[in-house]
């Protein structure tokens, strides 16, 4: 079906931001274009442009008029962990008390926690929870969701986990678009003596059990001292490529692992959080086209030193933010007031900002056909009510969400 959208105020298009690659972006390559028309069906984006010169081959299709909004590139959040039982608040005061997340997750509590909690909780339960949290980005404006199992960390449940993911994304369909990570490699449970048993007992046998059932989008791994080693990473990657499926790590979050440099040596589609990663890590990304997705919410809710944003920019790093929503390391669920927040610290220009949660965040997620107003592109967009784009970061935390 053919949709005529018109009088946007504003189309946020990021043609430009395109066409660099999202890479080295100026504020002018958001490409904003006034009072702006987009002609789309069901699967391309057709036509964008001024609503004054809608080509006349459309003249005799139905419009909508949306003045006073403007449209932009769907808002993606490309990392969360949001299928999880209980909470972890009291790990947020005892690190307020001076606790650090690495003491409390050698205590016991970190991941470990979760997974208790997770495990006594049904799977319907769980589904049911996850559900209330999708629902909720969603009415933020964000289209895409990436969501990560592993808080299971046993056969049965990772299994489970995986398979809620799944439910979600057949229960969203044609609303959302929900990208399934396997991520049974997130910790180390007490069963086993060290990560490589556990991978070769759990994570490489239910990756081959999952993968021919086709529901998996990519595999992620918490590269990091006490998680996960570089050979798990390389046995674990090793399986996935022969299955086709694109590889995700954590990398660099505590220590400079050189996680960065080893997720572009094993052509990863993005390395997230990032923030001990040293210049090596920065010169191998700019390189490559592995995304580099940075979390800043991490960092405020840890009270960490944040990534070197503006190293990997300045060097052509392609740059995406996600939320990290997750019930331990950062409680947050907004991906656009976590951006907002981090904007001035990273010292990131508006286009470098705005890239970073659409057209980079599809691309840490290995998609290439969405991200920019632009025909041939899908025509997938977030419209926000709201006159100008300055105003979505410029109250931090307001919803401006129209849903059409
Ligand atoms: O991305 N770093 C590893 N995993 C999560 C933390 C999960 C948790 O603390 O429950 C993260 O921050
Ligand atoms: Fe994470």
């Amino acid at each position: 079906m053919l949709n005529i959208y018109q009088n946007f105020t504003q189309a946020v298009t990021l043609q430009n931001a395109l066409i660099k690659d999202g890479r080295h972006l100026l504020p002018s390559d958001l490409s904003i274009i006034k009072n702006a028309a987009i002609v789309f069906d069901d699967n391309n984006i057709l036509w964008v442009g001024e609503s004054s010169k809608i080509p006349s081959q459309y003249s005799n299709s139905p419009t909508q008029n949306f003045s006073g909004k403007i449209i932009l590139p769907e808002i993606i959040d490309c990392h969360t962990h949001l299928v999880f039982g209980g909470d972890r608040a009291n790990e947020y005061t005892m690190r307020l008390n001076g606790a650090s997340y690495e003491e409390i997750a050698n205590a016991g509590g970190g991941i470990v926690n979760t997974m208790k909690q997770t495990r006594l909780m049904s799977r319907q339960k769980l589904f049911e929870m996850a559900c209330t949290r999708v629902n909720t980005l969603a009415s933020y404006g964000v289209g895409t969701i990436e969501i990560k199992s592993g808080y299971g960390l046993n056969f049965e449940k990772e299994y489970e986990l995986s398979m809620i993911i799944h439910e979600l994304k057949q229960k969203f369909k044609g609303k959302l678009q929900i990208i399934n990570t396997f991520m049974a490699a997130h910790a180390i449970p007490k069963e086993f003596s060290c990560s490589s048993e556990y991978i070769s007992n759990v994570v490489l046998p239910l990756l081959s059990k999952l993968a021919p059932e086709k529901i998996l989008d990519a595999v992620d791994i918490f590269h990091e001292k006490n998680y996960f080693s570089t050979e798990d990473v390389l046995a674990l990657f090793k399986l996935a490529q022969q299955l086709n499926i694109p590889c995700k790590m954590h990398v660099d979050e505590f220590y400079d692992n050189k996680g960065a440099v080893l997720a572009v040596q094993s052509n990863a589609i993005s390395c997230d959080h990032l923030l001990m990663t040293g210049d090596d890590g920065v010169a191998a990304l700019a390189r490559s086209s592995t995304v580099a997705c940075l979390l800043p919410g991490t960092g405020f809710f840890l009270g960490k030193p944040q990534a070197p944003a503006r190293k990997f920019l300045d060097a052509g790093v392609r740059v995406a933010i996600g939320s990290d929503y997750n019930p331990g390391s950062c409680h947050c669920d907004n991906v656009l007031l976590i951006a907002s927040l981090a904007a001035p610290q990273y010292k990131m220009n508006q286009a470098e900002l705005f890239a970073a949660i659409t057209l980079n965040a599809a691309h840490a997620l290995g998609i290439k056909n969405q991200g920019a107003l632009v025909p041939g592109l899908r025509p997938r967009f977030s419209i926000f009510n709201t006159t100008q784009l300055d105003n979505l970061t410029y109250h931090w935390g307001k919803n401006f969400f129209e849903c059409h």
